[in-house]
């Protein structure tokens, strides 16, 4: 997966947002408090090579709805030949509302997402955290991860600002150094 992720930044920098898979230490941060075993709907944003589904599926119980939206063809393609029994989309994550439609959900309980903000323009940003509030349950809650250092970018900042206009708690985890490069994880509950 480190070649395929490589080979997707090169290609697609800012889509991708990343050189290398997340660790399997903030695939745990990302899940942790979530209440994963009490979700009816879960939806996981821009899994890529799947780095935090494993850890979110084997906390929901049998029979809960799950579902990956992945926008690249490249990154579908290899989740999908990696994790060919797991529901997964090809669109934008801006359509969660209809793909959750499409599978017969009104809302998730849980969001958890792998998308880069910090590499997106501010239009983006905004149009994707209006779609993934509209998309969750009062009271559910939204999981997504931010390098480090992306605090010192406008767009990391310009994010974490949003975050707690569009949250009423918003949360952060420890540093996860054991990660590449180090990252901590936002928790929102709408
Ligand atoms: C930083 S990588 C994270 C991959 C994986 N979750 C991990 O942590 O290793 C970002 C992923 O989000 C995907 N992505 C970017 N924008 C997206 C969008 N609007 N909708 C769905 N996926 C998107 C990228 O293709 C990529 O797979």
């Amino acid at each position: 997966m480190f070649a395929r992720f490589i080979l997707e930044f090169l290609r697609h920098p800012l889509n991708t947002g990343a050189i290398a898979p997340s660790s399997r230490a903030l695939a745990r941060a990302m899940v942790h408090g979530l209440d994963l075993d009490q979700a009816s709907a879960v939806v996981e944003y821009g899994p890529g090579g799947g780095a935090f589904t494993g850890e979110i599926l084997a906390r929901m119980r049998p029979g809960a709805l799950f579902v990956a939206i992945e926008n690249n063809a490249a990154m579908y393609a290899a989740f999908r030949a990696r994790h060919g029994h797991v529901n997964i989309v090809r669109d934008s994550a801006a359509n969660v509302s209809a793909v959750l439609a499409s599978l017969g959900a009104s809302q998730a309980d849980c969001i958890v997402s792998g998308l880069p903000w910090a590499s997106f323009g501010e239009k983006l940003q905004d149009e994707l955290l209006a779609a993934t509030h509209a998309a969750l349950r009062d009271g559910g809650r939204f999981a997504t991860f931010a390098y480090l250092q992306g605090l010192l970018l406008p767009a990391g900042r310009a994010f974490a600002r949003k975050l707690a206009r569009c949250f009423p708690e918003v949360d952060r985890s420890p540093v996860c150094w054991r990660n590449l490069p180090p990252a901590f994880v936002y928790r929102c509950v709408k």
